[in-house]
């Protein structure tokens, strides 16, 4: 079964055709991030322009890159909650025309289950053991999920306030270091001393023991910045090339340190406490090396851990909504309910 999965809930206008759930046969993205890098992130009106300039051209490369026509596709998935809603009508609309003229089923699908689909790409997944835990980590999105059979989630924990990607995203544009800042951050971490700043590790009381809280962390890094600025910070709060490099480079080094460890250690306590046996990484920050490191030093080694096969993967991709949408229930699938929504839970 072929699938056409079309992703556009933030600024990655993104077609993809996958087959029997795990084989890509093309996987066609085009992203607005670097207009976005100009304002130090996602401008929702610029960001549904382009996927209103890209969609076509991008659904039409992934069925040529597939090399495949439309008689050869047996249904269309699309993102449909959560994003920016005029980024999710461009996609939603585009699939509901496609799949009434070429008249083949339309799936909507979750976001945070296409991330989570992510991990099944390119994967044999009869190695996949269910229950499997996942912490989904994206600039939108920071949950702890077991899943216990296809589509069939169960959220143990979410963010209060900021994800982790956001996170990085916010600190990188406290540092000038531009957008989107978890790949920067982490580049800058490299050359940096990871305890050259003693940031706080926010665990949380014991009922909120797999929930996660970044803006305390946010603050610390904030006021550490504003006490060893030279100058005052700019409008905005941006301290650009007023720090010393190294100094940004101690700071990303200390501040990806502490994300990371409360990251893991949350994502180890579940593991033991629910007792599974596989354990995957889903969006954008699953790119990020030292948190793959850190993760399996600390769970046990009879856990299976596993991120995205390719770092494409990780980010927004329309792969994965494909997928999630071969392994959807039948009786989950509900094309009259394509409504998009900006906030919608798993
Ligand atoms: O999954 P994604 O493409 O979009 C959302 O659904 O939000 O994730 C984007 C996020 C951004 O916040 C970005 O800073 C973060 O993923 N990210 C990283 C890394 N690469 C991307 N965070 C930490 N380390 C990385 N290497
Ligand atoms: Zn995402």
């Amino acid at each position: 079964m072929k699938i056409l999965g079309i992703e556009t809930s933030c600024d990655e206008t993104a077609a993809s055709v996958v087959e029997n759930g795990t084989k890509v046969l093309s996987n066609v993205i085009a992203s607005s991030v670097d207009m976005h890098a100009q304002t130090g992130g996602v401008v929702p009106e610029v960001a549904a322009r382009e996927h209103i300039r890209q969609i076509s051209p991008v659904v039409d490369k992934a069925l040529s890159d597939a090399k495949l026509n439309w008689s050869d596709i047996d249904a269309i998935a699309v993102t449909h909650a959560p994003g920016l809603i005029a980024s999710l009508l461009v996609g939603v609309n585009t699939a509901q025309t496609l799949a009434y003229i070429h008249k083949i089923p339309l799936i909507p699908i979750h976001h945070v289950a296409g991330h989570i689909y992510a991990n099944f790409l390119e994967r044999q997944i009869s190695n996949f053991k269910f229950p499997i835990l996942i912490l989904t980590i994206s600039g939108g999105h920071n949950e702890l999920v077991l899943m216990k059979g296809h589509h069939d989630f169960e959220v143990i924990g979410e963010t209060l306030d900021d994800a982790a990607g956001e996170a990085f995203d916010k600190i990188a544009r406290l540092l000038g270091l531009g957008f989107p800042g978890g790949p920067i951050i982490s580049e800058r971490a490299e050359d940096g001393d990871p305890i050259a700043f003693d940031f706080p590790r926010p665990m949380l009381d014991k009922d909120n023991k797999y929930n996660f809280s970044f803006s305390g962390l946010k603050s610390a890094v904030k006021r550490e910045v504003d006490k060893i600025s030279e100058n005052k910070p700019t409008e905005g709060g941006i301290h650009e090339s007023r720090l010393r490099d190294g100094v940004i480079n101690d700071i990303s080094a200390s501040f990806q340190s502490a994300v990371i460890d409360v990251l893991a250690d949350k994502l180890v306590m579940a593991a033991d406490e629910f007792k599974v046996k596989s354990v995957h990484l889903a969006g954008g920050v699953s790119a990020n090396q030292l948190l793959r490191k850190t993760v399996r030093e600390r769970l046990s080694d009879n856990v299976q851990l596993f991120w995205p096969e390719k770092m494409v993967y990780c980010t927004d991709n329309a792969a994965m909504i494909a997928s999630a949408a071969y392994f959807l229930p039948k009786k989950k699938i509900n094309e009259k309910s394509v409504e998009v929504s900006s906030q919608l839970p798993l």
